[in-house]
């Protein structure tokens, strides 16, 4: 898999300010052909974020892009929404025209599989949401982890804190039966959890940078990722943000810019007290028992280089 060739991308995911981002990052890469996008609830209701999708693909110049409505609740639990974090409208409060398009009238999970068929080892899958849709997805169409070519995850907290409980990252907690369920079906698995993302922010520096950077999608842009800083000051105690589902978008886009991962099954917790949502990785050299096909999870990226493509897709 080179670099540059054409990449036939599925994303899934929960706009949501860092998830306006990914879609940023990958709509300005002309190698990049965005073949449908799924919106689930996370960080609002489904019918929010399908909305904030079509938006979003017409301010970052794809609006031919489908968008496929999907799941609006977890398997077992019950939804929680992360309007404090996003915004009461998924886009820190930044009004965007409403959209032309409309979803299609196939499910996301319902897309996927059409798109992985059609695609067979061709298709790679982003997904920074809760990871429901990629689940139902796998129970309508079995054969979906050798279908795709590569499922890239923004999800997790394998050996640092989680950001919704001591253990527990959002996408995952969101919804733990559905990310045991992607993590066990065999999947080639790239996992960008909290491990890296959380040390590969959007400085200060960059923010204001981003700032000088003319038109109305860098705007946009710009106050969205305000709103964010704003709630990540009362993380870092300055004002930056993390960056988790853009990095996710640079790791499918640009492989290169992963310079250490480690390979380990992971499996989610689903019954702790304490730790229900956990990303477990078994990194015993040979876990004997485990038939899971170990996923690679991100540990360090060309920072520098990932904030410059940032900035590069929204000019
Ligand atoms: C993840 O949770 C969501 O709120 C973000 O969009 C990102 O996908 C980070 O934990
Ligand atoms: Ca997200």
């Amino acid at each position: 898999m080179s670099d540059r060739e054409t990449t036939r991308v599925f994303v899934d995911c929960d706009p949501g300010i860092d998830d306006a981002v990914a879609l940023a990052y990958l709509a300005a890469r002309p190698e990049v052909e965005i073949l449908g996008v799924g919106a689930v609830f996370g960080n609002n209701t489904v019918a929010v974020t399908a909305q904030n999708a079509l938006r979003l693909l017409e301010l970052y110049g794809r609006p031919e892009v489908p968008v496929a409505v999907g799941a609006e609740r977890p398997l077992v639990q019950a939804p929680r929404l992360a309007e404090h974090v996003h915004g009461g409208n998924g886009l820190g409060d930044v009004e965007l025209p409403d959209p032309k398009g409309e979803p299609v009238a196939e499910s996301a999970a319902e897309l996927l599989v059409r798109l992985a068929r059609e695609n067979p080892g061709e298709l790679d899958v982003l997904a920074v949401g809760p990871l429901t849709n990629v689940a139902l997805a796998i129970g309508l169409e079995p054969r979906l982890p050798q279908l795709v070519r590569r499922l890239v995850v923004m999800g997790g907290a394998v050996e640092v804190a989680g950001n919704v409980g001591s253990h527990a990252e959002a996408n995952i907690v969101n919804d733990p039966e559905a990310a045991e369920a992607v993590f066990a079906a065999g999947f080639d698995l790239d996992l960008v959890a909290l491990d890296i993302t959380m040390k590969t922010v959007a400085t200060a520096e960059w923010l204001d940078r981003l700032k000088e950077v003319p038109g109305d999608r860098a705007e946009r842009t710009s106050a969205f990722l305000d709103f964010y800083a704003e709630f990540y000051k009362g993380i870092f105690g300055l004002r930056q943000c993390a960056m988790h589902d853009p990095l996710a978008a640079a790791v499918l886009a640009d492989p290169h810019l992963v310079t250490e991962a480690f390979e380990a099954p992971v499996r989610v917790e689903l019954t702790g007290t304490l730790t229900r949502g956990m990303t477990v990785a078994d990194r015993r050299p040979r876990p004997r028992t485990d038939e899971r096909r170990a996923c690679r999870v991100v540990t360090s990226v060309s920072e520098d280089a990932f904030l410059d493509l940032m900035l590069d897709a929204l000019r």
